[in-house]
């Protein structure tokens, strides 16, 4: 028979917490009334056993390497969908028919434009400041812009809100990246599909009728999909304890992009394909794996190791197949995917990443991938911002949604001085 619940003993105290189940995943041992009961707090840094919320979003099996949104397997939908789509799954649960697509797909599009005073504010960033940078400060600011979708009770507002941030995104991403190189923002096209639109912002000029191969909007727009959404990760766990105090969602999906930017989250892509560059020849490699290896120096293999991916990340897979379809359209062939593919190989086959299940993850391939199409490095984390998004509008409404929804409230093991008296500064 299954336990329904755990006894944990403390000294001469013995609790009885309830044992809750998932459809899939491990069970969870509630012990929101565990303080209460025995005095004493639970202790998990980086919350390596603890789940923060209930979620119906996304699953992984990280022994098994399984990424499902919505039930959906990552690789199905890479292969069959569009981010379009996966974000209408994501906000409401099941695949659209084709007109609610066609619907979604409107409304998102007729979002794309931004308030004009915005572009003001751009100009007050230096012209090398990191499009991050500018990212999360304009994110942050579109609270201001957009007054009459901040009431998080009202469903009808979070639904505008979720909408304008989803559109808005890869105006305001290629708006930071034209601002970097001192080019002319360009203006979306309603005609144009999101991912297409958001290539034409990018690279488009006014001077001349923007070109992009069909295989390139599909490898990107298949990039998109693999990073809408990854259940409580550092940065979905940011917005969610954001959005717990009441905070607006552009508030809260700012913070997210702040989080995001860490080089051991979304930071990984840009690291990733700068690490490749210092490697620069095959024959470095096996110094490079060495350094990865040794405890006294802080270099890590960037693109490897996954916090929950004990094994090979699903989304890697098909962003190492996406590498060879981008440079067979654009004719290019880049030393640095050689290095890459090398350099998974003899990692995969060292016993200190045997021995720690470390595995390429979604960000080893797609810095090759981004880089041929032209982004530069600093652009990675903004397109993996972009993306996730979708991820991370879906779990903030799902958060509010919840009736069981708190403000997040972590408490600390302390162990700094205990109470003492003041001492005035000549006494000391
Ligand atoms: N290279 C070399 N050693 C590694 C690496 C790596 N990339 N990743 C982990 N290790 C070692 C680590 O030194 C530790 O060894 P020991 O047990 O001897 O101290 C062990 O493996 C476990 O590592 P950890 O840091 O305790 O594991 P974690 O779950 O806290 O960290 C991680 C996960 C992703 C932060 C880490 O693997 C890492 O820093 N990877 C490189 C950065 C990266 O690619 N990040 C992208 C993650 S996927 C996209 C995203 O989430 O945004």
């Amino acid at each position: 028979m299954t336990e329904t619940t755990a006894k944990i003993t403390l000294g001469d105290k013995s609790v009885e917490s309830p044992i809750l189940s998932g459809t899939v995943g491990p069970d969870v041992v509630d012990i929101r009334k565990f303080y209460g009961q025995t005095g004493a707090f639970t202790y998990d840094p980086g919350f390596t056993s603890t789940a923060s919320c209930e979620s119906k979003l996304t699953y992984i099996d990280g022994d098994e390497g399984v990424l499902l949104h919505r039930g959906y397997p990552i690789g199905e939908l890479a292969e069959h969908s569009s981010f379009m789509e996966v974000a209408y799954l994501l906000l409401n649960g099941e695949l659209p028919s084709a007109d609610e697509l066609t619907r979604f797909d409107n409304t998102i599009t007729r979002h794309t434009m931004v308030h004009e005073q915005l572009a003001t504010f751009y100009r007050g960033f230096r012209r090398d400041a990191h499009p991050m940078a500018i990212l999360c400060g304009v994110v942050g600011a579109l609270s201001a812009f957009y007054h009459d979708s901040t009431d998080i009770n009202d469903p009808h507002q979070r639904m505008i809100a979720s909408h304008r941030l989803i559109a808005k995104m890869p105006t305001i991403a290629a708006m930071a990246y034209k601002y970097s190189v001192g080019q002319p923002f360009v203006y979306p096209r309603n005609d144009l599909g999101y991912t297409h639109n958001f290539l034409r912002m990018t690279f488009g000029v006014p001077a001349e009728e923007y070109q992009v191969d069909p295989a390139v909007v599909r490898a990107l727009d298949r990039i998109f999909i693999l990073h809408a959404d990854h259940e409580q990760n550092a940065s979905t766990s940011t917005v969610r304890l954001a959005g717990s105090s009441g905070a607006n969602p552009f508030a809260c999906i700012a913070a997210g992009i702040a989080c995001l930017w860490g080089p051991a989250h979304g930071g990984a892509n840009e690291a990733a394909l700068n690490m490749l560059r210092e490697i620069g020849r095959p024959e470095r490699i096996p110094e490079y794996i060495a350094r990865a290896k040794d405890k006294d120096d802080p270099f890590r293999l960037m693109g490897f190791g996954h916090r929950v991916y004990k094994n090979y990340d699903p989304r890697a897979t098909v962003m190492q197949k996406t590498v060879r379809e981008v440079f067979a359209a654009l004719q290019v062939n880049d030393p640095m995917f050689d290095v890459a593919l090398q350099l998974e190989e003899m990692a995969l086959n060292d016993d200190y990443f045997i021995e720690k299940k470390l595995f390429p993850n979604v960000d080893f391939y797609s810095g090759v991938i981004l880089s041929a199409i032209g982004f530069p490095t600093t652009m990675f984390t903004v397109l993996f911002a972009l993306a996730r998004t979708v991820g991370w509008v879906a779990q903030w409404n799902e958060m509010i949604s919840d009736p069981a929804q708190k403000i997040g409230r972590p408490r600390q093991l302390y162990t700094g001085p205990v109470q003492r008296s003041y001492v005035p500064v000549e006494k000391r």
